[in-house]
């Protein structure tokens, strides 16, 4: 089986590359993919499999059926949206798009995606079970999953898979993670009230500068002193608002950040944990205040089962040489992880790094992939997704 596909993607690679240049050059905001899709849509069509454009907004999916032989159900996820980043890579077919870039790898996934699904419907014959391949929109915005979750993608589905391309795993290799992959990460939103004044007289006056500031310090301290060190909590104030001049005492300040976790049960403790701390410090000078802290995505949480998967059709396909067991996490978030509220999955890492060229981050305007890591890809998906049954 294994050498069948490798056949096929390697007849298929020119294409594959063909396809991800389209959608490189064809970049679209989270939420507007409405190319994308139907470039998508056509692809899957023409590989005979059942098409639904629309779903989650700008997503698409598409069925392939098994022979039935097994009624379990696999789920290949990809994700399509671009950045809006003025892309400054130089490539000839980089962005036709001003202010808009892949320059998160979804071209990537998309392309990998709609491999997989080539090259098991040139296999001959069906496969055991369905495999439903999800294009979902709006990931960067973290929105995309929960809008094709509720239009009811995970009905029926036994297992999910993804891969994430990653700059710092050279082209050919593939990153394999246990356990947490990325952050839960939440945003958070405060308003310290105090009460304006002369900045002469500090003591007829609640000073919610300074408040803000004692605020952001207990929260830097108390990660430090009551958070478990072994599980990580990053808390980072990205903006602050308040005062409106150098001799008045400001009466409101208002703070806006990220807070990133990795372990559910610290997770569900911050809401309370973050509040009690603001609650105590303006208690302690007399300040009000008002707090709204938003859940945003959950950590994803890899399957050991299924990540054991990814990792034999991985090392049987490239060798051990070519297959990453990832020690750490990313603080990053991905929305993948809200599939896996419904089902068990894995999401592996797709080097995607040069030999030869300076490899830069991803959201950065120079990012870049070796395209060879798309044949890789798109193997381990298939392998992996044929190997789904027998386990
Ligand atoms: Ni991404």
């Amino acid at each position: 089986m294994l050498s069948r596909i490798k056949d096929i993607v390697a007849n298929l690679s020119p294409r594959l590359i063909e396809i991800r240049r389209h959608i490189h050059s064809h970049p679209e905001l989270s939420g507007q993919e409405y190319q994308t899709a139907a470039y998508v849509a056509g692809v899957l069509s023409s590989c005979g499999l059942q098409v639904q454009e629309l779903v989650g907004k700008t997503g698409v999916v598409g069925e392939m059926a098994g022979s039935g032989a097994d009624q379990r159900q696999l789920a290949i996820r990809a994700d399509m949206d671009g950045l809006p980043i003025q892309e400054r890579t130089g490539l000839d077919f980089a962005s036709h798009q001003p202010g808009i870039m892949h320059a998160c790898g979804h071209d990537v996934h998309t392309t990998v995606a709609l491999g997989t699904a080539m090259v098991l419907s040139q296999l001959g014959e069906p496969l055991p079970g369905n495999i439903r391949f999800l294009f979902q929109p709006a990931e960067e915005t973290a929105q995309g999953a929960g809008w094709m979750i509720k239009d009811g993608v995970m009905a029926g589905i036994d297992a999910i898979f993804a891969a994430h391309v990653f700059p710092t795993i050279p082209s050919g290799s593939i990153g394999i993670r246990y356990g947490a992959l990325t952050a839960a990460a939440d945003d958070l939103e405060l308003v310290i009230i105090g009460e304006s004044g002369h900045g002469a007289r500090p003591h007829e006056a609640i000073d919610a500068i300074w408040i803000a500031s004692q605020i952001i310090t207990s929260l830097q301290q108390a990660i430090s002193r009551t958070q478990n060190p072994l599980r990580p909590v990053v808390l980072t104030i990205g903006q602050i608002q308040g005062g409106r001049a150098p001799n008045v005492i400001a009466d409101r300040v208002k703070l806006l950040g990220t807070v990133r976790s990795l372990h559910p049960e610290t997770s569900a403790l911050l809401p309370d944990w973050v509040e009690n701390i603001v609650a105590q410090v303006c208690q302690t000078y007399g300040a009000k205040y008002e707090i709204n802290y938003r859940r945003g995505v959950p950590a994803v949480l890899n399957d050991l089962v299924l990540t054991q998967l990814m990792e034999s059709a991985a090392q049987e396909a490239w060798g051990s040489d070519r297959v990453q067991i990832l020690l750490e996490p990313s603080l990053g978030a991905e929305d993948f992880s809200l599939y896996l509220n419904h089902a068990p999955g894995t999401m592996f890492r797709l080097g995607v790094g040069s030999a030869d060229l300076p490899n830069y981050p991803l959201h950065h305007p120079q990012f870049h992939v070796d395209e060879q890591a798309i044949v890789t890809g798109v193997v381990t998906m298939a392998y992996a997704a044929c190997k789904y049954w027998q386990y």
